[in-house]
């Protein structure tokens, strides 16, 4: 009888299985576990020659063949495909593209994100992919950085809260189930508070800001399961975040349980060397990457060479290894790629990925995710059909440019090198051809593009403004794109670029009343637009039915609920200007301009209006363990129906450290008819009053604690009302 092989037993219990094979084994095969190559760049001989246990960017047939050679390799190792569906499966020329992170973060709707989630989790599994490096869970705070758009903003609460529901969403409720796929959490941790803006410099972070702020989303979704962790490119206080013990280990492992896999960013080792500085040699780097707890490279070159001689030299203890690699298979066998799962199915995937179910929750998560941030004399919505608007002018070099629509992260954006997975312009609703279909008939719709987002020229400018001149609204569509935005693309000043300024000045000119839709990828300083623009949309990169979305709101189909998750600032020069910054004094304002954003987190119009009233606390003390309810009644007072995010912020009156002046704790989506008045109810547990002092403790500290709640973070929208601590 032949001797049972255990690891391909799907009876037996996991880490059986992953003893067996790790005992069956060759250091170059474990090594090739901790390594993931680029598959664009010859995949086969990484995988025939090294035993790459992973490959990035690689999609559909592609990713078939090489698992087939994977199949037939001697251990028959399955190889875990990665790829970066962060807004959708986006690389994949027929997926659903909904909108970016921070556009969705403006639902505040976690069921709905978790839902996306979902959608990509089956449309990525059937071309193949098993892994998807999201959700990004940086606090988005210096407006500069290139990679603001793929956040969830600037608040840790609300992005612990959005990315577990991505990550639900993403991972299922079981691993092994079809359709299922890996989220990772990055850039692990504090990638996003860079210096000037500028991308992979050096986090200014002491412990206790981590410990307070930026390490809180990832714990929240390690504790919702997240799989896998991608360490970020910076040095935190001098140690690159991939050679980060206490990081990747002491807080990771030890304090929080997490049980999956760290992957590096890009070239994180090398970098070490060659950029960081922190090694001379690869071998350094790499020896120090595997000692903090990295389990998995991604993309350097020599690692799975400078592994192996580490450990026959001696200088590397083979058990490092080996627990990285359990780390490693514990996952593959969880997914059940050793037993079903591990290919793509071209078949289903014509039927399922960018179905119109899945492009349904596109459209509604784009309606969700507008914010309306100005309405005078309420010109929007706009009517067409009763004879009020005869000529609409749409303008802008955002109207009709589906590729700044869809933002970073998809077929063109570059990442995968090539355009062989090239995406049909006509597949997405331009805001433009939003525009058209909506108004039909029923009016008049031209279209003058005016000027570029990057190039200064003014020719066309005059055009737009007769344009202007002769229509009875002029819809301009301005923002950014993706020479201004993404991975090494930061920016010094956060102003309308290109020739859109003058635009704007000319059109405003002429008189006619202006509407402006912002597609951009983060919040750009609009403090001329604020005071002219009759009426102000932001749009962000509302995803591939963006132009239905945005006509929608304009002409009132739906009416607009989305809110801020991030500020924006007058200037590039109050950076950073987020609502839960420390009390300082001798600082009411610039001399030059006010402290306040232009816009604050929260912030959000709707055609209807809201009026809060009758807050009340559950108790007026709080001892350990309690929960403090707060109800408030929230009343539609306007003549729509509207959804209200209801928000609900404390402050630590005194303490022992600085800690904000507000930070959120809880929100609730609320849906009224005209004149309806309904109790929301909140919840403010007491570990949530928890700080970090001095000692480095987390610890509720006794006293008082204001609560308030209302429509946005700025105190004039907010009922206040306080309660104490006891012990
Ligand atoms: C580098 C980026 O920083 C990271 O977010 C991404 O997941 C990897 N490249 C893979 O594309």
């Amino acid at each position: 009888m032949s001797e049972k092989i255990v690891y391909q037993d799907p009876q037996c219990p996991i880490e059986e299985r992953i003893q067996d094979l790790l005992s069956r084994m060759t250091l170059e095969e474990k090594v090739g576990q901790m390594c993931q190559m680029n598959g664009r760049e010859e995949p086969e001989k990484w995988l025939r020659e090294q035993h790459v246990g992973s490959f990035l960017h690689m999609l559909g047939e592609e990713t078939n063949e090489l698992q087939k050679l994977a199949e037939q390799s001697q251990l028959g190792i399955p190889i875990i495909f990665g790829i970066d569906a962060i807004h959708g499966h986006a690389f994949w020329p027929t997926a659903t593209v909904f909108p970016t992170q921070l556009a969705l973060s403006c639902s505040w709707n976690p069921e709905l994100i978790e839902g996306i989630g979902r959608i990509t989790a089956k449309e990525a599994a059937l071309t193949g992919v098993h892994w998807t490096f999201s959700p990004v869970l940086g606090i988005a705070r210096d407006l500069r950085w290139g990679r603001i758009g793929e956040t969830f903003g600037e608040d840790p609460y609300l992005i612990g809260v959005l990315g577990s529901a991505i990550v639900r969403g993403y991972q299922g409720e079981d691993l092994s189930a079809p359709y299922t796929i890996l989220a990772c959490a990055k850039h692990y941790a504090g990638y996003s508070e860079t210096q000037g803006g500028r991308d992979s410099s050096e986090a200014d972070l002491s412990e206790r800001k981590m410990r307070s702020l930026f390490l809180r989303p990832f714990h929240e979704v390690v504790k919702a399961g997240c799989a896998t962790l991608m360490a970020g490119y910076q040095a935190i206080d001098g140690v690159p975040c991939s050679a980060n013990r206490w990081l990747l280990w002491d807080v990771l492992r030890e304090e929080w349980g997490f049980e999956g896999f760290v992957v590096s960013d890009w070239k994180n080792v090398e970098h070490m060397c060659e950029d960081q500085k922190t090694c001379p040699t690869l071998e350094d780097a790499t020896l120090r990457t595997i000692e903090a707890g990295n389990d998995m490279s991604m993309n350097t070159p020599g690692f799975t060479e400078t592994a192996i001689k580490l450990v026959e030299s001696g200088q590397l203890d083979v058990t490092y290894i080996e627990e990285a690699v359990r780390n490693v298979l514990r996952l593959k066998f969880e997914l059940g790629l050793f037993d079903e799962n591990r290919y793509a199915d071209s078949e289903k995937g014509k039927e399922i990925i960018g179905c119109a179910e899945h492009r349904q929750v596109a459209l509604e998560s784009a309606y969700q995710s507008i914010v309306l941030l100005k309405n005078q004399d309420d010109l929007l919505p706009l009517s067409a059909g009763d004879g009020s608007l005869k000529r609409i002018a749409v303008i802008g070099p955002n109207a009709d440019d589906v590729k700044a629509q869809l933002g970073d992260w998809v077929s063109w954006s570059g990442q995968l090198g090539e355009v062989e997975f090239e995406r049909d312009p006509a597949s997405i609703i331009s805001v433009l051809t939003g525009i058209r279909n909506r108004v039909g008939d029923a009016g008049r719709v031209d279209y003058c593009r005016g000027c570029d987002v990057v190039d200064p020229s003014t020719e066309q400018i005059g055009e737009a403004a007769e344009l202007a001149r002769e229509s009875d609204v002029a819809i301009v569509v301005v923002g950014d794109n993706l020479l201004l935005t993404g991975e090494c693309h930061d920016r010094a000043s956060l102003d309308l670029t290109g020739g859109q300024q003058q635009l704007l000045e000319a059109v405003h000119a002429t008189g006619t009343p202006m509407v402006v839709v912002l597609i951009n990828s983060k919040p750009l300083s609009i403090p001329w637009v604020t005071e002219h623009a009759s009426a102000i949309v932001e749009a962000w990169n509302p995803g591939m039915e963006g132009g239905t979305a945005v006509a929608g709101i304009l002409f009132g189909d739906r009416n607009p609920s989305g809110k801020l998750t991030i500020s924006f600032p007058y200037h590039v020069g109050q950076q950073p200007v987020y609502y839960n910054q420390v009390p300082g004094w001798h600082t009411d304002c610039y001399v030059d301009m006010p402290k306040e954003p232009l816009f604050s987190f929260g912030y959000g119009l709707s055609y209807t209006s809201f009026a809060y009233s009758n807050l009340r606390l559950s108790v007026e003390e709080l001892a350990e363990g309690e929960t403090l309810w707060v109800e408030v009644d929230a009343e539609n007072t306007g003549k729509r129906k509207g959804t209200e995010v209801v928000q609900l912020y404390v402050n630590d009156v005194y303490s022992s450290v600085t800690t904000p002046v507000k930070e959120l704790k809880g929100f609730r989506r609320v849906e009224l008819k005209p004149g309806e008045k309904k109790t929301v109810p909140l919840e403010v547990p007491y570990e949530c009053l928890a700080l970090v002092n001095r000692e480095l403790e987390t610890v509720v500290e006794p006293g008082e604690f204001e609560v308030m709640v209302g429509g946005s973070s700025r105190d004039q929208d907010l009922l206040k009302d306080k309660f104490k601590v006891i012990v």
